[in-house]
């Protein structure tokens, strides 16, 4: 034996022994940092995760329960691995970034039972630099079925990590105020679940192409082990399936600062690409809309003396989008079903027929004719059966008016969506069901040969399905600005910079930003929109979506001409985003250039404390001049004082320049950066 393989032999020897537990498999990062452990415990398989060589989720169980066959829980042998690794940059029709690299890991491992026992699984782990998913497969021949009636994946985490969730498997969907609370004080929690560690590292867990399954949220077992839970079926199981199948990603995003998260883009890397083809008529965009008069109480959705969707109102809302350069024009309210209690009345909904005094074929021509689009509505009030019975009707109505964006609704309580099943009967289904995400899918395709997007409100939560239909333009699945005109309480004052790591990790957010007019009732009414001027034109940056609403009245932007020209310049697609600084729930600043332009666009959004931020503007080109126009916190800005207290001012800034942003109390800051030349 010479020295150099000597020294080899050696080194490999030593690996050998550092990994005691045979059959123990482990995939790093592409940098090194995440390391994706998976074995069997005495039959039982298991996996943890270390970033840097620490443990972030500690061993951990997987596995499933049917009801139809045993379970996959022990007994089985990790017996094979294959191993694979891609590095590719793909593009996006529209997004906070045009070009998403995929550079991961793959490893393949197989657990299988003893000789005579049938019961095997694939899991399947990819590791990127930002975080891991893993899925399990089945093998299942074409006609064998499974009924999953759990999950036994669990997440091990320090229950002394602090984390901001919202509550699961309650009344109100995903529409709740964030708790900040340790690990282990989390009962159940939806995902994005999103934690920080002791040692300042940050997670979020969630899943990635969530199709014709159940969604997942997490449940806490014993000291801060997070147990998946899977929302039941009306028929109490979880999942059915048939024939060889995959469950979604579930997904780890892992990053030293809660800017990592915020700059990942694991889940949409984990979906499937485009399965529409050409979709040039997806078009970003920003749009007014018949609708905060109704939640304010000006307007009704129903008809009568203060019916909000008429005609007249309609094609003056359409005027004004084309006098001030918006895209669509939504009306709500616009369709018969609506009088009376419409939240119980989701069995009478019309999606043809218009109220009368809605002339819906001038509209949607007075649209053609003055560029805007008329955006389309179907609130369901949750009775997927009647909608589903006038789905294709529906969308070739909007199809045939040259509608192109339809926002949906689903207004009911979590787990009861009202399905018909095969004898007619009402079943009651949760919105993040098997069913309730198929039904969801059904209505993007649907859509998608009429050349309509969707804008789904009372959704199931995103997971990343944009890439694999773009058509799905944006979606609630959080509490939006809607609380603020009638909730008591509204939205917390940090309400929106928890959203940017938490909810805004599984994708766009319809929040409808924008409102100019913060106390609609009244300076002493409980019901008011907790932030700054400013902080509603930062929200437009800060919050990603392809479409934005500009949510105020018409009139009350005639009465804001400052913060309106904001709203009217900033874009909805962008090439490019970075997440500058931040601290869950405390600050946020992010920068995005536009798509096609060169300027950038700064949104920054505080808590109910004052704030001096301290940045660089380090990401301009160097060696050029940029205008820098912004709308700033007054030094004596309040939220609940003096909310409109606003500085908006100019100067010329160059790259590397230092930038200090003030944030007042539930304030923010939005900056426009133009290059002026380029210097020599
Ligand atoms: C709840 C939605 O979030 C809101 O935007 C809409 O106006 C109402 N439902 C009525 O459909
Ligand atoms: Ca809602």
């Amino acid at each position: 034996m010479n020295k150099i393989t000597g020294a080899v032999y050696l080194l490999v020897l030593m690996i050998t022994y550092a990994e005691p537990s045979v059959g123990r498999e482990t995939v790093l990062s592409p940098d090194g940092q995440i390391r994706f452990s998976v074995w069997s415990e005495k039959g039982a398989p298991r996996f943890r995760v270390e970033f840097r060589g620490q443990e972030v989720v500690g061993d951990s169980p997987l596995g499933l329960v049917f009801r139809d066959a045993p379970a996959l829980d022990k007994g089985l042998a990790l017996v094979s691995t294959k191993r694979s690794s891609r590095d590719e940059q793909w593009e996006q029709p529209w997004g906070e970034r045009r070009l998403v690299r995929d550079h991961h890991n793959e490893l393949l491992v197989e657990f299988a039972a003893e000789k005579n026992d049938p019961r095997a699984f694939n899991l399947r782990v990819r590791v990127f630099d930002d975080g891991l998913g893993f899925r399990y497969e089945l093998p299942l021949g074409a006609g064998e079925t499974r009924a999953i009636t759990r999950e036994l994946t669990g997440f091990q985490l320090d229950t002394q990590g602090v984390a901001w969730w919202v509550p699961a498997a309650e009344w109100n969907r995903y529409e709740y105020t964030y708790e900040n609370t340790l690990v282990g004080q989390v009962g159940r929690a939806h995902t994005p679940f999103t934690v920080r560690l002791l040692d300042g590292t940050h997670l979020a867990i969630h899943e990635a192409a969530l199709v014709d399954y159940s969604g997942m949220y997490l449940q806490q077992g014993r000291w801060g082990m997070m147990l998946a839970r899977l929302a039941p079926g009306s028929d109490g199981v979880a999942v059915r399936k048939q024939g060889a199948f995959h469950t979604p990603w579930r997904t780890i995003q892992v990053a030293d600062s809660a800017t990592g998260l915020v700059m990942s883009d694991l889940v949409i890397n984990l979906n499937e690409p485009n399965k529409l083809g050409d979709v040039s008529w997806v078009e970003p965009g920003k749009y007014i809309g018949i609708w905060w008069g109704m939640h304010i109480g000006k307007y009704t959705w129903g008809s009568g003396p203060r019916h909000g969707a008429t005609t007249k109102r309609t094609l003056a809302y359409m005027d004004f989008a084309a006098e001030h350069g918006f895209d669509g024009v939504l009306v709500e309210g616009w369709n018969t079903g609506w009088d009376g209690d419409w939240l119980a009345n989701g069995s009478v909904f019309s999606f043809t027929r218009p109220y009368p005094d809605f002339d819906i074929e001038a509209i949607a021509a007075h649209g053609r004719k003055r560029g805007v689009r008329l955006i389309g509505h179907h609130e369901t009030s949750g009775h997927l059966g009647n909608y589903e019975a006038q789905l294709e009707d529906a969308f070739a109505l909007y199809g045939r008016l040259g509608v192109s964006q339809v926002k949906t609704g689903y207004v009911a309580d979590a787990g009861e969506l009202v399905r018909l099943d095969e004898q007619g009967m009402a079943r009651r289904e949760w919105h993040y069901g098997q069913y309730a995400v198929n039904h969801f899918i059904r209505v993007l395709e649907t859509a998608a040969k009429h050349r309509i997007a969707i804008n789904s409100h009372e959704p199931v939560k995103d997971t990343g399905l944009r890439r694999t239909y773009p058509n799905w333009l944006t979606r609630e699945g959080a509490r939006g600005q809607e609380y603020n005109a009638w909730a008591t309480p509204p939205n917390a004052v940090n309400h929106m910079t928890t959203l940017v790591f938490t909810r805004m990790l599984a994708g766009p957010m319809d929040f409808t930003p924008g409102i100019v007019d913060l106390m609609p009732h009244g300076p002493e009414a409980e019901s008011r929109v907790p932030t700054t001027l400013a902080r509603q034109l930062a929200a437009y940056v800060v919050l990603y979506s392809p479409v934005h609403m500009a949510a105020d009245l018409p009139e009350n932007y005639q009465q804001r001409p400052g913060a309106f020209e904001f709203i009217k310049q900033v874009p909805t697609d962008w090439e490019q985003s970075l997440a500058l600084a931040g601290s869950v729930g405390s600050y946020a600043v992010i920068a995005r250039q536009e798509r096609g332009g060169e300027r950038w666009f700064l949104g920054a959004t505080g808590n109910h404390v004052e704030q001096r931020l301290d940045l660089k503007l380090d990401f301009l080109e160097p060696g050029r001049d940029y205008r820098l126009q912004w709308w700033g916190d007054a030094e004596d800005a309040h939220w609940r004082e003096r909310p409109y207290a606003m500085t908006v001012a100019e100067k010329t800034v160059r790259a590397g320049d230092p930038l200090q942003l003030f944030l007042a109390a539930g304030g923010g800051y939005a900056a426009i950066l133009t290059p002026i030349t380029i210097n020599q």
